[in-house]
């Protein structure tokens, strides 16, 4: 049975959706023999425009079908540059997706079952979150079995991350029983700074941290504007050779 992971935190511009492409790719590259998806679940597609290029798909070919109850098909699962990478893209509708089931018993779960119909052909399942704790955000903790947390040192407070973990608790008390938090990774990094120094060990105290962060450059900018991944951009960088390694981590903590 693939793992499903989804990346998140509700604070903006993180790291998330790099992390989300990153991880998909370093994987879908390091075991060419295993099949990957990565789910865009944030309206503003950003994960959608680089991996799937020029492709522009409508909204019932995209995950917002998931949270109208339809069974995924193979529509919603398109193929990328990379062969055993696939991608469910996201769509602007996806804001609507918090009234559209407001009034609706099932509404935490609607993702989760629509996966369950295609997991297993997925050795991995990675889901790009939105900045927010949403019902969107919900669905992917309650459909998961691993969060990894992207963290800025300068966009980091105490309380954010506790909000987080609160509702990781919340979702594993009543809906859950099985998600885990992987761990958190730190994004933008520069150990040198003082902030860094003194935040770090408070960030340990409330969630594990992978041994692996990620170093600051433009080249991740630079990479996803020609919408490519970094192995293909940057092979030899230094946040190329971070994100390996948080790759490496990862592979073995869901047991590749
Ligand atoms: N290691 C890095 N070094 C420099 N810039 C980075 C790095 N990682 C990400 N960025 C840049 O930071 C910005 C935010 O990254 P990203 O879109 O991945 O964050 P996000 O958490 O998904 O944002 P949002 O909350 O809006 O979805 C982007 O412009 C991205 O190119
Ligand atoms: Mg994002």
């Amino acid at each position: 049975m693939g793992k499903i992971i989804s990346i998140i935190n509700q604070k903006g511009g993180v790291a998330k959706t790099t992390t989300a492409i990153e991880l998909s790719a370093g994987i879908a590259r390091k075991y060419p023999e295993k099949k990957i998806l990565l789910i865009d679940l944030d309206a503003q597609k950003n994960a959608t425009g680089v991996v799937l290029h020029n492709i522009k798909p409508d909204k019932d070919e995209t995950v917002f079908s998931f949270f109208q109850g339809k069974k995924p098909d193979s529509r919603h699962i398109k193929a990328t540059y990379l062969n055993n990478l696939f991608m469910t893209a996201a769509c602007i509708e996806l804001v609507e997706i918090e009234s559209l089931l407001s009034s609706s018993l099932d509404g935490f779960f609607r993702l989760s079952e629509a996966l369950k119909a295609i997991e297993k052909e997925f050795a991995c399942i990675i889901i790009d979150c939105p900045p927010s704790l949403s019902v969107v955000t919900i669905n992917a903790m309650v459909a998961s079995d691993f969060l990894i947390i992207p963290l800025q040192i300068s966009k980091f407070s105490l309380d954010g991350i506790q909000s987080i973990v609160d509702s990781v608790q919340t979702v594993q008390k009543r809906y859950n029983a099985n998600l885990k938090i992987m761990g958190g990774l730190l994004t933008m990094f520069d150990e040198r700074t003082s902030i860094s120094q003194a935040m770090t060990p408070q960030i340990k105290k409330l969630l594990p941290l992978f041994n692996v962060s990620i170093p600051k450059s433009v080249i991740v900018e630079e990479a996803h504007l020609l919408k490519k991944d970094l192995f293909d951009y940057a092979a030899n960088h230094k946040v190329t050779k971070a994100y390996e390694d948080f790759c490496e981590e990862v592979s073995s903590a869901v047991g590749f």
